[in-house]
């Protein structure tokens, strides 16, 4: 009799803490990121994506997005996080970033169309997150650029205590710093082929 009395009241404090407004989710945050390291030529660089990396100052007309306005995402790529993944704001594709931070991978990350099924062991996708002053970090970790002739720019990593990661020289790590994309526009942005 009591258990029932209990469960009774359980019910109705679940019923009573249902949501009852119509209210819709709020819209997931889009935005670009901007490399913040004082006193460095990476300072206010933004990040653009390309050949399935992050870029900082990526070459000009090196860009080879393909957006729904018909730019190439010259003024840096835009993102969003949902359940700590970072996904590009896309198109057609789902494209979205693994981390590897073990031995092998050292940081490296890169963004792969998604088909939303599961990715290999060491490849990393949740730990995104932005902080109250719009840092964003990987599992705690900031990120780091290296010039990269390939991709025409710096290729952005995450850093995991190596300042030469996969013995790149000259890189630096940074800050990122998320902005608010008011007016997003959607983008494919190009996959690296071996
Ligand atoms: C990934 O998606 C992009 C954009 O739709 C497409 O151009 C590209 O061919 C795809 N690449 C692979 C490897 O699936």
């Amino acid at each position: 009799m009591q258990f029932k009395t209990a469960l009774l009241s359980l019910l109705a404090a679940v019923a009573s803490a249902a949501p009852s407004g119509k209210s819709c989710p709020a819209p997931v945050r889009k935005f670009g990121i901007m490399a913040l390291r004082s006193a460095s030529d990476i300072h206010f660089a933004r990040v653009s994506a390309t050949q399935s990396h992050m870029v900082l100052h990526l070459e000009e007309g090196k860009a080879d997005a393909q957006c729904e306005d018909g730019s190439s995402g010259e003024d840096g790529a835009i993102f969003y996080i949902k359940n700590e993944e970072l996904f590009l704001y896309g198109k057609d594709t789902k494209q979205q970033f693994f981390v590897d931070r073990s031995g092998m991978g050292l940081g490296v990350m890169q963004y792969f169309n998604s088909t939303g099924g599961p990715i290999g062991g060491r490849l990393e996708l949740k730990g995104w997150a932005i902080d109250e002053n719009d840092k964003l970090t990987f599992n705690g970790h900031d990120l780091i650029a290296c010039p990269n002739s390939v991709l025409n720019g710096w290729s952005v990593w995450v850093y995991v205590g190596s300042d030469k990661p996969a013995g790149q020289e000259g890189c630096l790590g940074f800050s990122a710093r998320a902005v608010t994309v008011t007016d997003p526009v959607k983008c494919d942005y190009s996959i690296y082929t071996y």
